[in-house]
């Protein structure tokens, strides 16, 4: 790869950086954001404020090896109603906040896996959830999918109440692979989900696939792609696989000898963009792929793309209200995050309180930073406003960017660009942006920059 000693020069294969699904990142939130600061927060949302609810079902079947997402295995399904209970529960409480009026125009189950709760818990959370909220302003109704856990009665269920879209847990095909990650899924399974979700009339796909997974090579992640693109999703999301076994204790269970090397993972993502390229797909900012019909590409190209902790979206509600263990709220003010812990969050909320762990509340300054980081991550390049011109912090960290990625980035008027081949660098030069000293440090939550 011809700039690939570019590349090195400027650290990406041996640095760790955050994802900016957020700015700040998760890690700088603090206890000065508290239960009483977010009711003033959400009694302060206008009348007719656009609102996307996200709920978070933190359990799991089965605990996959590689996984770093906040979940606790259960072999029973006896935790599943009780919190179900609880979320509507917080559900009632966060609405009784807002005045009468706001418009939740998304949902979104997370987790986790949602498709664990059986056909008559689904009923009961998006029922109660349409009572509490009122759901019929919804243009988008989502649910991550896990086809190892779900069922034609979950898959009805879910779309008896609107479900449009659904995004899949894929990560790989290859056998060799899947039994490294502890995560056994065939092909003709995903097969027959998608052909479930088809049927019911849910056409918008989003698959999520990794890179970078121990015993992946070229050839086996050609293969994967061309069985999910077999498949035409609407939508490819392909992550990096963060190996952060200190975070996540399961991970030690991954070979590390048999991950590739940080310049082999470059190569298999350069080669998967292109093979998505090639078969239609638009890349959107860092790991996500769609084809131009698809909702995400068309913000994109309309310029109306943003970054949130659901990862990319066209979603442009100012307000994401999240609800159950571990759910983060955005609000114009700032984020909220619940208490992580199950148990604690199910303590918190038996007791009529708020489950509100720690947040960060964002100065005008941190607005400014915000918008900059993430109009980066969208689209490797940012158009200074003028209010961002005129904040002489931020303008110097944009020159101090500038000199210390001179020959892959360019300021010139308000723009600044980052060049094609330096796309890869652009959650380093993001991490520049944020001056120093202002950041806690947080590099061991992070993961590996490519
Ligand atoms: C909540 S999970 C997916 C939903 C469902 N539980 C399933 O497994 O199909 C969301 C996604 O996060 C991604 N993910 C999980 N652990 C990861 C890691 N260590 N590195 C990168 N992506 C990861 C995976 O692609 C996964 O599909
Ligand atoms: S990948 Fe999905 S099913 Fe596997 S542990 Fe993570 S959230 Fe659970």
């Amino acid at each position: 790869m011809k700039h690939l000693s570019d590349l090195s020069r400027f650290g990406l294969f041996d640095a760790k950086a955050p994802r900016f699904t957020s700015y700040p990142p998760a890690n700088w939130f603090n206890d000065g954001v508290d239960a009483q600061c977010v009711r003033i927060w959400q009694a302060s949302a206008p009348k007719d404020a656009e609102i996307s609810l996200y709920v978070h079902i933190p359990f799991c079947r089965r605990l996959c090896w590689f996984c770093a997402c906040r979940t606790q295995g259960t072999r029973s399904d006896a935790p599943l109603a009780p919190y179900v209970a609880r979320v509507l529960a917080e559900a009632r409480a966060v609405r009784a906040q807002f005045v009468n009026g706001v418009k939740p125009r998304r949902l979104h189950l997370g987790g986790g896996t949602p498709t664990i709760l059986s056909a008559a818990l689904l009923d009961e959370l998006l029922s109660g959830l349409n009572d509490i909220w009122g759901l019929d302003t919804l243009e988008e109704f989502s649910v991550e999918v896990d086809p190892t856990d779900v069922g034609p009665a979950r898959l009805a269920m879910l779309a008896a109440h609107g479900l449009n879209r659904a995004s899949l847990g894929i990560q790989d095909f290859d056998e060799q692979v899947q039994a490294a990650i502890g995560r056994i899924q065939s092909r003709d399974l995903t097969q027959g989900v998608v052909d479930n979700l088809r049927d019911l009339g849910v056409e918008a796909l989003n698959f999520d696939l990794l890179y970078g997974l121990p015993f992946q090579t070229r050839k086996t992640l050609a293969a994967t792609l061309d069985a999910a693109l077999g498949m035409r999703p609407g939508r490819i999301a392909l992550f990096g696989y963060a190996h952060v076994p200190w975070m996540s204790k399961r991970q030690v269970l991954i070979p590390g000898d048999a991950l590739p090397s940080p310049k082999e993972r470059l190569a298999l993502f350069d080669q998967a963009r292109l093979t998505l390229l090639g078969q239609g797909y638009v890349q959107i900012g860092i790991d996500h792929f769609a084809l131009p019909h698809d909702t995400l590409a068309r913000a994109f190209y309309d310029k109306g793309l943003r970054r949130s902790f659901q990862g990319y979206t066209d979603d442009r509600a100012p307000y994401l209200i999240g609800l159950g263990a571990s759910a983060i709220s955005t609000y114009p003010e700032g984020f909220a995050q619940n208490i992580p812990v199950t148990g604690q969050y199910a303590r918190k909320i038996d007791a009529s309180e708020p489950a509100i762990w720690r947040g960060y509340a964002l100065t005008a300054r941190d607005k400014l930073k915000a918008d900059l980081v993430e109009q980066l991550m969208c689209y490797h390049a940012a158009a200074l406003n003028e209010e961002q011109c005129a904040d002489p912090e931020l303008v110097a960290s944009v020159e101090r960017v500038a000199a210390t990625f001179k020959g892959a980035v360019t300021w010139e008027g308000n723009h600044l660009t980052i060049a094609r081949w330096a796309h890869p660098l652009v959650r380093l030069i993001a991490v520049q942006l944020v001056t120093p000293g202002d950041a806690p440090s947080g590099e061991r939550t992070y993961s590996a920059a490519i």
